[in-house]
């Protein structure tokens, strides 16, 4: 199945398989895809306009009325919640001479992440004003006398685009023949649905502009096995060796051991003991609090990092790892829930196989927990493959009517803004894409075990592109 799905774009020959990646083989791929004017424009045509791509959180557009525009490369969608409760989508673009219907300036820091609005009940072009209703037909034009009427509403109405839901967010596909959304999902789909993100709200949302390619900057977020060399602080209480395992269009890494002999599926994600010889009710509770406090208060809850703390009061001294994480998830749950919140009965296999992190094809990152979400989502800049419009932001289950407001924030990649974590990733970025370009760099060697999910990406965006397939090393 992963493989079918993996093949829907228009290429597929010469391309690594999916059990090439499962049997880990090691590969490298071109870095066109990095730099090139052509391929940016390659990607314009053969990748945005076919791709499932999540555009906002579904609480945004709660009435009938509300809109807003979601932009990438050259294209512009005007997603709208109708008056029968649905969401419409249409491309934003007048079909007379070719005007935006809503105005969309270029992203600018600090200034426009989108524009949006409510109350709604239709369109009117700002240039010679013909009129569309909140179903995209054409509601008036001036002096179709002209035209001898003989426009008909195929030529006069707005542009469709397809829109669904999945985990409380809107997707949108402008390709009318694309697969539906919840194949495009699949097993990754299946296995996130447990932990049911679409009753999570945003605890905080923010963006910036990075001086370097949208691939270089998810990227930096697909894998753990630049923690060792990039956030040296953070292996004081954690080890952060990481499996990474494809899922045709996505693919999941997880925290793993070296030592076959440790392996523990049940710790494989956020809520894990501390690092093997620390005593566990101390290290755990160590881990989890420098996590969440240098990931800018996500990836783990106010709830959860308490629970920890109490450890060491609850447990005796020979308490074991597995009965530590036991305790603190039982605890944890208890104080949850009278503060109203239900966490989500989630099957031990499902939990094992859902990891730490899924990364989404194209664009989106997913770091779950059983009550929250740290994720990503990455946007070329415009025309320059040398920029990216890059966004972070934080979901948390809150007890009903505590769900904080939030907006979209510029904030400059500082560790005040983002946390020392994050602010450690982006020092990164620049420096990668500026270092690839020199004539001395050979090609990626991505790990073969735990940067699968970056060969993933390339994998897959040469089924779309046509070009920039990993190849086997030594072929
Ligand atoms: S371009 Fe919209 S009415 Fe002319
Ligand atoms: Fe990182």
């Amino acid at each position: 199945m992963n493989e079918v799905s993996s093949k829907k774009g228009p290429f597929d020959s010469g391309n690594i398989t999916g059990a090439d990646m499962d049997a880990e083989r090691r590969v490298t791929y071109p870095t066109e895809a990095f730099f090139s004017r052509d391929y940016l424009e390659d990607e314009k045509k053969h990748l945005w306009p076919k791709v499932w791509q999540m555009v906002e959180r579904e609480t945004d557009l709660p009435e009938p009325g509300d809109w807003l525009t979601y932009d990438v490369a050259d294209e512009s969608v005007i997603v709208l919640r109708h008056g029968d409760g649905s969401l419409r989508a249409f491309h934003n673009v007048c079909p007379h001479r070719g005007r935006q219907l809503v105005s969309v300036p270029d992203m600018l820091p600090g200034k426009v992440h989108d524009v949006r609005g409510s109350g709604r009940r239709g369109f009117t072009c700002g240039f010679h004003g013909w009129g569309f209703d909140t179903d995209g037909n054409n509601t008036f034009v001036l002096d179709p006398q002209d035209w001898n009427n003989e426009l008909t509403p195929e030529m006069t109405c707005l542009s469709p685009v397809k829109v669904d839901t999945w985990g409380g967010y809107i997707y949108i596909n402008m390709d009318p023949d694309c697969m539906p959304l919840g194949e495009w999902m699949g097993r990754a789909g299946e296995i996130l649905d447990h932990f049911e993100l679409a009753k999570m709200r945003y605890k905080w949302r923010q963006w910036a502009i990075y001086d370097c390619n949208w691939k270089v900057a998810i990227e930096a977020f697909l894998e753990p096995y630049h923690v060792a060399g990039t956030h040296s602080q953070l292996l004081r209480y954690g080890d952060y060796y990481a499996y990474s395992k494809q899922y045709g269009l996505h693919s999941v890494s997880g925290y793993d051991t070296r030592d076959e002999n440790y392996k523990m599926n049940e710790s494989s994600g956020t809520t894990r003991s501390g690092k093997a010889g620390l005593d566990p009710r101390v290290s755990t509770y160590q881990l989890i609090k420098e996590n969440y406090e240098t990931v800018n208060y996500s990836a783990s809850t106010e709830t959860l990092v308490k629970a920890a703390s109490r450890l060491q009061d609850e447990l005796p001294e020979s308490a074991t790892p597995a009965e530590v994480i036991a305790h603190w998830m039982k605890s944890a749950k208890a104080d949850d829930a009278a503060r109203g919140v239900t966490w989500p009965e989630i099957p031990s296999d499902v939990m094992a196989e859902a990891g730490l992190a899924w990364g989404l094809f194209p664009n989106q990152n997913i770091l779950h927990g059983v009550t929250f979400a740290l994720c990503y989502r990455v946007r070329p800049y415009g025309d320059d493959p040398n920029k990216c419009i890059f966004e972070s932001y934080a979901l948390e289950r809150f007890p009903e009517g505590e769900e904080p407001e939030t907006e979209w924030v510029y904030a400059d990649p500082t560790g005040e803004n983002w946390g020392a974590v994050l602010a450690q990733d982006f020092a990164n970025m620049a420096f990668v894409h500026k270092g690839m370009k020199s004539s001395g760099f050979r090609g990626p060697l991505p790990n073969p075990h735990q940067e699968q999910k970056v060969i993933n990406l390339h994998r897959n965006l040469a089924n779309f592109i046509g070009r920039g397939a990993p190849r086997l090393l030594g072929d």
